[in-house]
């Protein structure tokens, strides 16, 4: 693959953690970035829409020509660990799933105590469970469902500070129990520095960007000399919707290296009618 075309899924800004992860590992990729902030928060969405809304819009992106995907990420935690069955049934492309790091987490956890802090949906869900019960059967499991955090995150990026009082609420469970804590969602790398300020330094946290990032070279596999021709790259972003503040939220977005950020793509309305 010359240029491989990689579209980056999430429901709102938590998949461009994992957008920024994968492009420090393939800066010459193409990039789409489809949020769905639409049907925002995903954590409190009930489950058969969630199933067929990411199916239709990963699905109609791939369809377009514009864009030609080669490979699939679902950027968020939520609709991996329910949807990659019903993606992977649908497309004939590689889906990179991104699920709450509880592997690693155990295995580095010197107390054995490790705290998992995702959306409701994640941990409630029985692929978490079996998480767990694969991974990290030696350990105490702290776990906080949120999307209080979420929330905060993407006002983060709107240009709204963090109100560390409710952080500090949210993560109290954590305080002086865990020493590894897992960042199961994708909203949270990006309120990385804030949490770890709360819970202290000695809390290990750990979130699943860099082992996609590896994931996703390994199944793009790009020679060495089609890298070093490969012409300028495209990253483009679209949203289902115009989000609140949406020209501060256009500014980070390119601030971070996208040339394009279109809400409501007309190739998308299609799809979502009726979802
Ligand atoms: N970023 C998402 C995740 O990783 C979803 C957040 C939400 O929409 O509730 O779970």
């Amino acid at each position: 693959m010359v240029q491989p075309n990689i579209l980056i899924f999430d429901s709102g800004v938590g998949g461009l953690s994992i957008y920024q992860s994968v492009r420090e590992q393939l800066p010459d990729a193409n990039y789409t970035y489809l949020f769905d902030n639409e049907a925002f928060p995903y954590g409190e969405l009930d489950d058969t829409r969630l199933v067929t809304r990411v199916a239709a819009q990963v699905r109609a992106v791939c369809a377009h020509h514009d864009h030609d995907i080669d490979i699939v990420v679902i950027a968020c935690n939520t609709a991996s660990t329910l949807v990659l069955p019903t993606l992977r049934q649908q497309l004939a492309l590689p889906v990179v799933g991104v699920v709450p790091a509880i592997k690693p987490a155990a295995a580095i956890s010197q107390k054995k105590i490790i705290g998992l802090l995702a959306t409701p949906a994640t941990v409630a869900r029985p692929y978490t469970e079996q998480l767990v019960a694969d991974f990290a059967k030696e350990c105490q499991v702290v776990s906080v469902g949120t999307t209080a955090l979420v929330h905060m995150a993407e006002r983060k990026l709107r240009g709204e500070a963090v109100n560390q009082q409710d952080l500090a609420a949210i993560l109290r469970p954590f305080k002086g129990t865990v020493d590894t804590l897992v960042l199961g969602c994708t909203h949270f790398p990006l309120l990385r520095d804030e949490i770890q300020s709360v819970v202290g330094d000695e809390v290990h946290l750990i979130d699943s960007g860099e082992a996609i990032a590896r994931r996703v070279v390994s199944l793009v596999s790009l020679d060495s000399d089609a890298r070093a021709t490969a012409a300028t790259s495209k990253h483009c972003a679209y949203a289902t919707a115009t989000p609140i503040k949406a020209d501060a939220l256009a500014d980070f977005i390119r601030s971070i290296g996208f040339t394009d950020v279109s809400y409501s793509p007309a190739f998308l309305a299609h799809s979502l009618h009726g979802l």
